[in-house]
């Protein structure tokens, strides 16, 4: 008895340690999501508007396993759909479904449409959408809700930023494609979330500096140590710097990338043939299990 509440408080203890915090959807047969979900949205009512997201169901999905969760999120004059199909100058998924395959943790993505082709999350709407998403899905689905993650290219950006900011612990990371601070906004904020950013040095839609100032948020959130500005990569060199900043919180780690570019969501370094985003972006979410 004496041992079994000691084992019972160790599990309490140590959340983090074990990271499977299973949804309410995990053992049901799904309801809602099918595999057609991802060409028929499904629909909900949020601040009184019809949203709609679709979902991406790994093959042979299993409701027995807790699953990831991804918030692939479009950006201005985007769609759901666009990302889906990888148009536009996207990669289908942000082209993680490829390299999430090989997990032994099964991934779900979550593919949302935003308002007027935006995120302008207008009195935290989008926030709150969002959320409604993640409890939808997540009474259907088998969901490790300890492996929420959202990305998106530059609206979408800024609303996975403003995510971390509003969901806090509730999100494992977030991996931020050239965004911005200010427009999707950013409630609270205190809380520590993993953070990846990624953003060019010529890019004159979305400043640099204003990339910088969502990760300023997050080392400081995580506890990171300070240190100096990193250089850039040189004018035309198409070469990237990636800092890994040291002594941040246990599991709350921060990475930024700068690369030699403009406002892309695919850059790609000199003799790459394809981008690093999605490589750099799987890197860091799969380090969370
Ligand atoms: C479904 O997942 C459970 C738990 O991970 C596992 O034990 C079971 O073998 C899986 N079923 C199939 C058909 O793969
Ligand atoms: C990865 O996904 C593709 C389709 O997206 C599928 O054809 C392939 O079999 C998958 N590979 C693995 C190892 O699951």
């Amino acid at each position: 008895m004496a041992k079994l509440t000691l084992l019972t408080l160790l599990g309490l203890l140590t959340p983090t340690a074990l990271s499977l915090r299973p949804s309410p959807g995990c053992g049901k047969t799904p309801a809602l999501v099918t595999s057609s979900s991802t060409t028929t949205p499904l629909r909900i009512t949020s601040n009184n508007k019809q949203r709609e997201f679709f979902v991406r169901l790994p093959q042979n999905y299993n409701s027995s396993t807790p699953h990831r969760l991804i918030f692939t999120l479009h950006a201005l004059g985007g769609t759901a759909q666009q990302v889906i199909a990888g148009q536009g100058g996207y990669l289908p998924y942000y082209g993680l479904p490829p390299l999430a395959n090989s997990s032994t943790t099964p991934t779900v993505f979550v593919i949302p449409n935003g308002l007027n082709n935006g995120w302008q999350n207008s009195n935290g709407e989008d926030v709150t959408f969002l959320r409604s998403v993640l409890s939808t899905v997540e009474s259907d689905l088998c969901v490790d809700q300890d492996l929420r993650f959202s990305t998106g290219f530059s609206y979408g950006a800024a609303m996975s930023y403003s995510l971390a900011c509003s969901l806090g612990r509730e999100i494992r990371a977030v991996a931020a494609l050239s965004g911005n601070p200010q427009i999707s906004g950013c409630a609270a904020g205190s809380e520590p979330v993993a953070y990846y950013g990624q953003h060019g040095t010529t890019d004159n839609v979305l400043p640099l500096a204003q990339a910088r100032q969502m990760r300023d948020r997050f080392l400081k959130n995580n506890g990171c140590a300070v240190q100096a500005e990193p250089p850039v990569p040189a004018a035309g060199s198409q070469g990237k710097v990636k800092t890994v900043y040291t002594g941040c919180l246990p599991d709350k780690p921060v990475t930024f990338v700068v690369f030699d570019g403009g406002h892309v969501p695919t850059p790609r370094e000199t003799g790459e043939s394809e981008t690093f985003a999605h490589k750099e972006t799987w890197e860091f979410f799969s380090q969370f299990t």
